[in-house]
Protein backbone atom coordinates (compact mmCIF):
# COMPACT_ATOMS: atom_id res chain seq x y z
CA UNK A 1 0.00 0.00 0.00
CA UNK A 2 2.63 2.66 1.08
CA UNK A 3 4.63 1.37 -1.96
CA UNK A 4 1.61 2.41 -4.50
CA UNK A 5 1.04 5.48 -2.30
CA UNK A 6 4.79 6.36 -3.63
CA UNK A 7 3.93 5.97 -7.05
CA UNK A 8 1.13 7.69 -7.46
CA UNK A 9 2.91 10.93 -5.91
CA UNK A 10 5.83 10.52 -7.92
CA UNK A 11 3.45 9.78 -10.81
CA UNK A 12 2.07 13.35 -9.96
CA UNK A 13 4.92 15.30 -9.39
CA UNK A 14 6.77 14.17 -12.81
CA UNK A 15 3.39 14.74 -14.66
CA UNK A 16 3.08 18.09 -12.91
CA UNK A 17 6.55 19.25 -14.22
CA UNK A 18 5.97 18.01 -17.28
CA UNK A 19 2.90 20.06 -17.36
CA UNK A 20 4.73 23.78 -16.39
CA UNK A 21 7.88 22.60 -18.81
CA UNK A 22 5.08 22.48 -21.70
CA UNK A 23 3.65 25.80 -20.63
CA UNK A 24 7.23 27.36 -20.45
CA UNK A 25 7.69 25.96 -23.73
CA UNK A 26 4.85 27.02 -25.36
CA UNK A 27 4.88 30.71 -23.39
CA UNK A 28 7.99 31.44 -25.45
CA UNK A 29 6.41 31.11 -28.98
CA UNK A 30 2.94 31.89 -27.93
CA UNK A 31 3.56 35.71 -27.14
CA UNK A 32 4.13 38.00 -29.74
CA UNK A 33 7.85 39.31 -29.27
CA UNK A 34 7.62 42.28 -27.29
CA UNK A 35 8.57 45.57 -28.94
CA UNK A 36 8.16 44.34 -32.45
CA UNK A 37 6.38 47.43 -33.94
CA UNK A 38 9.35 49.66 -32.84
CA UNK A 39 11.77 46.93 -34.90
CA UNK A 40 13.54 48.77 -37.62
CA UNK A 41 12.59 48.46 -41.72
CA UNK A 42 14.28 45.57 -43.61
CA UNK A 43 12.62 45.71 -46.83
CA UNK A 44 8.40 45.75 -48.31
CA UNK A 45 6.95 43.55 -50.84
CA UNK A 46 3.85 43.44 -52.66
CA UNK A 47 2.14 39.88 -52.55
CA UNK A 48 -0.57 39.18 -55.72
CA UNK A 49 -2.22 35.80 -56.06
CA UNK A 50 -4.35 34.34 -53.19
CA UNK A 51 -2.39 36.69 -50.32
CA UNK A 52 -3.79 39.97 -52.01
CA UNK A 53 -1.14 42.49 -49.69
CA UNK A 54 1.03 44.54 -49.03
CA UNK A 55 3.98 43.83 -46.39
CA UNK A 56 6.87 45.19 -44.42
CA UNK A 57 9.73 43.03 -43.23
CA UNK A 58 11.51 44.43 -39.83
CA UNK A 59 14.46 43.46 -37.60
CA UNK A 60 15.37 43.56 -33.96
CA UNK A 61 18.53 45.34 -32.97
CA UNK A 62 20.64 42.17 -33.48
CA UNK A 63 18.79 41.29 -37.28
CA UNK A 64 19.28 44.78 -38.49
CA UNK A 65 22.86 44.54 -37.47
CA UNK A 66 23.51 41.56 -39.26
CA UNK A 67 22.03 42.61 -42.43
CA UNK A 68 23.80 46.45 -42.74
CA UNK A 69 27.59 44.08 -41.85
CA UNK A 70 26.36 42.13 -44.90
CA UNK A 71 25.85 38.85 -43.20
CA UNK A 72 24.10 36.13 -44.29
CA UNK A 73 24.15 33.95 -40.95
CA UNK A 74 21.71 35.72 -38.09
CA UNK A 75 23.15 35.10 -34.26
CA UNK A 76 20.80 33.87 -31.61
CA UNK A 77 18.43 36.61 -30.19
CA UNK A 78 17.24 37.93 -34.05
CA UNK A 79 13.81 38.67 -34.66
CA UNK A 80 12.57 39.11 -38.13
CA UNK A 81 8.81 40.05 -38.41
CA UNK A 82 6.64 40.09 -41.20
CA UNK A 83 3.15 42.31 -40.99
CA UNK A 84 0.72 42.43 -43.50
CA UNK A 85 -1.73 44.10 -44.82
CA UNK A 86 -4.54 44.29 -47.39
CA UNK A 87 -4.14 47.02 -50.07
CA UNK A 88 -6.69 49.62 -50.32
CA UNK A 89 -7.47 53.11 -52.70
CA UNK A 90 -6.88 56.13 -50.74
CA UNK A 91 -9.54 58.73 -51.43
CA UNK A 92 -7.90 61.14 -49.15
CA UNK A 93 -4.66 60.94 -51.49
CA UNK A 94 -6.40 60.34 -55.03
CA UNK A 95 -8.20 63.82 -54.22
CA UNK A 96 -4.79 66.10 -54.39
CA UNK A 97 -3.24 63.87 -57.18
CA UNK A 98 -6.44 64.69 -59.29
CA UNK A 99 -6.77 61.06 -60.33
CA UNK A 100 -6.91 56.87 -58.93
CA UNK A 101 -3.24 56.46 -58.18
CA UNK A 102 -2.97 55.97 -54.26
CA UNK A 103 -3.04 52.55 -52.78
CA UNK A 104 -2.26 52.34 -48.37
CA UNK A 105 -2.14 49.53 -46.06
CA UNK A 106 -6.06 48.74 -44.71
CA UNK A 107 -7.08 46.34 -42.21
CA UNK A 108 -3.86 43.81 -41.05
CA UNK A 109 -4.18 40.41 -42.88
CA UNK A 110 -2.82 37.09 -43.60
CA UNK A 111 -1.59 36.72 -40.15
CA UNK A 112 1.75 38.53 -38.19
CA UNK A 113 4.58 36.67 -38.36
CA UNK A 114 8.12 35.69 -36.32
CA UNK A 115 10.63 34.18 -37.08
CA UNK A 116 13.02 33.61 -33.83
CA UNK A 117 16.68 32.87 -33.87
CA UNK A 118 17.94 30.30 -31.43
CA UNK A 119 20.43 27.84 -33.30
CA UNK A 120 20.28 24.70 -30.96
CA UNK A 121 16.48 25.28 -29.43
CA UNK A 122 15.16 25.32 -33.46
CA UNK A 123 17.76 23.41 -34.62
CA UNK A 124 15.70 21.31 -36.25
CA UNK A 125 13.86 24.14 -38.01
CA UNK A 126 17.21 25.59 -39.22
CA UNK A 127 18.10 27.34 -36.11
CA UNK A 128 14.69 29.56 -36.26
CA UNK A 129 11.62 29.58 -34.71
CA UNK A 130 8.37 29.96 -36.61
CA UNK A 131 5.27 32.25 -35.13
CA UNK A 132 2.44 33.30 -36.41
CA UNK A 133 -0.70 35.30 -34.95
CA UNK A 134 -4.30 35.89 -36.50
CA UNK A 135 -5.93 39.02 -34.81
CA UNK A 136 -3.24 38.79 -31.82
CA UNK A 137 -3.81 34.36 -31.20
CA UNK A 138 -0.71 32.50 -31.74
CA UNK A 139 -2.18 29.80 -34.19
CA UNK A 140 -1.77 26.14 -34.24
CA UNK A 141 1.15 23.89 -34.71
CA UNK A 142 -0.42 22.65 -37.99
CA UNK A 143 -0.18 25.51 -39.17
CA UNK A 144 3.35 26.32 -38.35
CA UNK A 145 4.87 22.91 -39.74
CA UNK A 146 4.08 25.02 -43.33
CA UNK A 147 7.02 27.83 -42.39
CA UNK A 148 9.99 25.63 -42.58
CA UNK A 149 9.62 23.43 -45.65
CA UNK A 150 9.23 26.53 -47.50
CA UNK A 151 11.68 28.89 -46.23
CA UNK A 152 13.85 25.74 -46.77
CA UNK A 153 14.31 26.62 -50.12
CA UNK A 154 16.21 30.01 -49.11
CA UNK A 155 18.75 27.91 -46.87
CA UNK A 156 21.82 29.30 -48.35
CA UNK A 157 20.84 32.52 -46.63
CA UNK A 158 19.88 31.18 -43.36
CA UNK A 159 16.19 30.58 -44.70
CA UNK A 160 15.79 34.57 -45.11
CA UNK A 161 14.36 35.44 -48.07
CA UNK A 162 13.73 39.59 -47.72
CA UNK A 163 17.05 41.56 -48.65
CA UNK A 164 17.56 44.41 -46.82
CA UNK A 165 16.26 47.74 -48.79
CA UNK A 166 19.10 50.40 -48.84
C1 LIG B 1 5.14 28.90 -49.63
C2 LIG B 1 6.30 29.44 -49.00
C3 LIG B 1 6.24 30.06 -47.61
C4 LIG B 1 5.59 29.60 -46.51
C5 LIG B 1 4.71 28.37 -46.36
C6 LIG B 1 5.93 30.53 -45.43
N1 LIG B 1 6.74 31.52 -45.89
FE1 LIG B 1 7.51 33.03 -44.80
N2 LIG B 1 8.18 33.90 -46.52
C7 LIG B 1 8.15 33.35 -47.77
C8 LIG B 1 8.70 34.29 -48.73
C9 LIG B 1 8.86 34.05 -50.23
C10 LIG B 1 9.04 35.43 -48.01
C11 LIG B 1 9.62 36.72 -48.56
C12 LIG B 1 8.62 37.55 -49.34
C13 LIG B 1 7.39 37.89 -48.59
O1 LIG B 1 7.45 38.33 -47.45
O2 LIG B 1 6.33 37.71 -49.18
C14 LIG B 1 8.73 35.13 -46.61
C15 LIG B 1 9.01 35.99 -45.57
C16 LIG B 1 8.89 35.66 -44.23
C17 LIG B 1 9.43 36.43 -43.14
C18 LIG B 1 10.37 37.62 -43.28
C19 LIG B 1 11.81 37.08 -43.37
C20 LIG B 1 12.12 36.41 -44.70
O3 LIG B 1 12.40 35.20 -44.72
O4 LIG B 1 12.04 37.10 -45.72
C21 LIG B 1 9.02 35.82 -41.99
C22 LIG B 1 9.33 36.28 -40.58
C23 LIG B 1 8.23 34.68 -42.37
N3 LIG B 1 8.19 34.60 -43.75
C24 LIG B 1 7.65 33.81 -41.48
C25 LIG B 1 6.90 32.70 -41.86
C26 LIG B 1 6.11 31.89 -40.95
C27 LIG B 1 6.02 32.10 -39.45
C28 LIG B 1 5.49 30.95 -41.71
C29 LIG B 1 4.54 29.85 -41.26
C30 LIG B 1 3.37 30.24 -40.51
C31 LIG B 1 5.89 31.17 -43.09
N4 LIG B 1 6.74 32.24 -43.15
C32 LIG B 1 5.46 30.39 -44.14
C33 LIG B 1 7.70 32.09 -48.07
C34 LIG B 1 6.95 31.28 -47.23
Amino acid sequence: MKANRIIVLATLIVGGAFVLHAQAEKGETSQIPAGYRDFRLVSVAREAGKLDDIRAVLGNDLAIKTYREGKTTFPDGAIIARLAWALVPSEENDKVFGKHQSFVPGAPKNGLQFMIKDAQRYAATGGWGYTQFDDGKPVDDKALKTCFPCHEGIASRDFVFTHYAP
